[in-house]
């Protein structure tokens, strides 16, 4: 990653809350400084609080929470939610999460799915462990731009599934107009170097829409090309 969102203002961290060491923060040249990973994590916990009713009583499921920057940035900016679950696939990231960051409202559950470039020996799964209809508030930052059609596809299901009736999904992905469906690291595409398996995974517009309107998610809203590296912002709901 090379071109990190903006963030309003210096934060101080609060050193009672605990900061994964930066060898585990995903982006984590971007973080080198405390401040700038809370800076990173108060900024979306804001962004989820104006535009997808992040509040003291909701349940938020953090899909691909790394070592939990969002839980950092809830706790510094609301001190806790009704319940914060992260999910990850990285034992390691998820484990310090788990080892740190857990409290009564806040815990985090590792899961053995495949990712080509995050776990080549999980095993293919749609799963995110919540129940049907129990999540108010989903947020997945940089998910989807590791993941091919048939992942979009299935996750998009499991997404409309676990969602609250009036729950809203948080996503960024590379999004692109009139270009092909999905391409893994497109040559040249936005002035970076792309390689190694899912570095980059670019969609057409139309047809991300499409596909995740088909997985039973409609969009509420889309920024382009404000998040990490030029990624996009979509707010979803259940349709
Ligand atoms: C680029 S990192 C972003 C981490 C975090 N969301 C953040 O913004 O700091 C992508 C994360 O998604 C996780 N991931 C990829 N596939 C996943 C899956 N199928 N289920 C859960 N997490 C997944 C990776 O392990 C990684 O931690």
């Amino acid at each position: 990653m090379s071109n990190a969102p903006q963030q309003p203002g210096q934060i101080t961290p609060d050193p009672s809350i605990p900061l994964p060491p930066l060898h585990l923060r995903m982006g984590g040249r971007h973080f080198k400084q405390d401040a700038d990973f809370v800076a990173a994590g108060v900024r979306d916990a804001k962004l989820l609080r104006q535009r997808a009713g992040l509040g003291r009583r909701k349940r938020v499921l953090d899909w691909g929470c790394g070592a939990g920057r969002l839980a950092v940035g809830i706790k510094h900016l609301i001190g806790n939610v009704a319940d914060y679950h992260g999910v990850d696939i990285q034992p390691e990231l998820l484990n310090w999460a788990k080892d740190h960051l857990s409290d009564e409202h806040t815990r985090f559950t590792l899961v053995d799915a495949h990712n080509a470039r995050y776990n080549p020996d999980g095993t293919p799964s749609f799963e995110i462990p919540a129940d049907d209809a129990s999540v108010d508030v989903l947020y997945a930052y940089s998910v989807f731009s590791h993941m091919l059609t048939h992942d979009l596809a299935g996750y998009g299901a499991t997404i409309a599934r676990i969602l609250a009736p009036d729950g809203h999904a948080w996503i960024t992905a590379f999004v692109e107009e009139d270009v092909p469906d999905c391409v893994e690291n497109p040559p040249d595409y936005l002035k970076l170097e792309w390689s190694g398996a899912l570095h980059c995974v670019r969609y057409d517009r139309r047809f991300l829409e499409a596909t995740l309107w088909e997985a039973g998610l409609a969009v509420d809203e889309f920024v382009y090309g404000k998040e990490t590296d030029g990624q996009s912002m979509y707010v979803l709901r259940k349709r």
